[in-house]
């Protein structure tokens, strides 16, 4: 039996459609609701940004401090319209977005469509099938895994990461931490929030070593996991 059929189809159909729904009425918006209209640049430069606070600053965790990130190929998880890839795409050799939307895939294409090294997959909400085993030197998501509604997707996801890094890579990404949030199990924006007993689970269930963590309780909880 394949993951997607033992995951809850219910969560994987309502996930589709919902941001399949969110990416025609107003993508920029639900990608980063900071605004309503975004002017094309400010978008974009919000995803600047992002990079340099939750990547750029990461580089020695990533590199190991002796391979160039032109080097590396690195995996995004929910890249959405490639409001970070654009950036991601002038730091590293290679990267891959997976998004569960196809309309956001479709956007996000047509916004990196100068990039060469940027390749888009449209995910089955919860598995990276199709990616090759130890193929990315690093895994990164961010505002997307505190939308997913169950842990068991958030589960399937990291055992999968694991699959597909190459030994000794990360996978840095961010949850929902803020454990009082009131929502119900098919809520595909507030999503399931992540305890740090969760977090330690994820981690070890998924055969990671938790590098690090911050955050926890806090909407921008971020863990580290290392494949070692
Ligand atoms: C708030 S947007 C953030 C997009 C991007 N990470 C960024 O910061 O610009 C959330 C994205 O995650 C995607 N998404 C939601 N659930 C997902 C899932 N289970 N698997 C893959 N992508 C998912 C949505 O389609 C959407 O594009």
């Amino acid at each position: 039996m394949s993951v997607t059929a033992k995951m809850d189809e219910r969560i994987l159909k309502k996930m589709r459609l919902d941001w399949d729904n969110r990416a025609k009425e107003n993508a920029q918006h639900y990608v980063q609701n900071e605004k309503s209209e975004w002017d094309r640049r400010d978008f974009f430069r919000s995803g600047e940004i992002n990079v340099a606070n939750e990547v750029m600053t990461d580089m020695v965790a990533i590199c190991g401090g002796q391979r160039s990130p032109l080097d590396l190929r690195m995996l995004e998880i929910g890249c959405g319209v490639g409001r970070m890839t654009r950036m991601l795409s002038r730091i590293f050799g290679h990267v891959t977005g997976v998004d569960i939307s196809e309309e956001m895939i479709r956007q996000a294409r047509e916004n990196t469509a100068d990039l060469p090294n940027v390749d888009l997959v449209l995910g089955d909400g919860c598995t990276l099938a199709g990616l090759p085993d130890a193929s990315y030197d690093f895994a990164f998501s961010f505002i997307v895994f505190q939308h997913i509604p169950a842990y068991s997707v958030m589960a399937s996801y990291c055992r999968d990461v694991f699959r597909v890094l190459k030994p000794r890579g990360l996978f840095k990404f961010q949850v929902q931490g803020y454990t009082e949030l009131t929502r119900n199990d098919l809520d595909t924006w507030l999503g399931h929030p992540v305890s740090a007993d969760e977090a330690e689970r994820l981690a070890g269930e998924s055969g990671f070593a938790m590098e690090r963590e911050k955050g926890a309780g806090s909407q921008w909880y971020w863990l580290w996991f290392r494949k070692v």
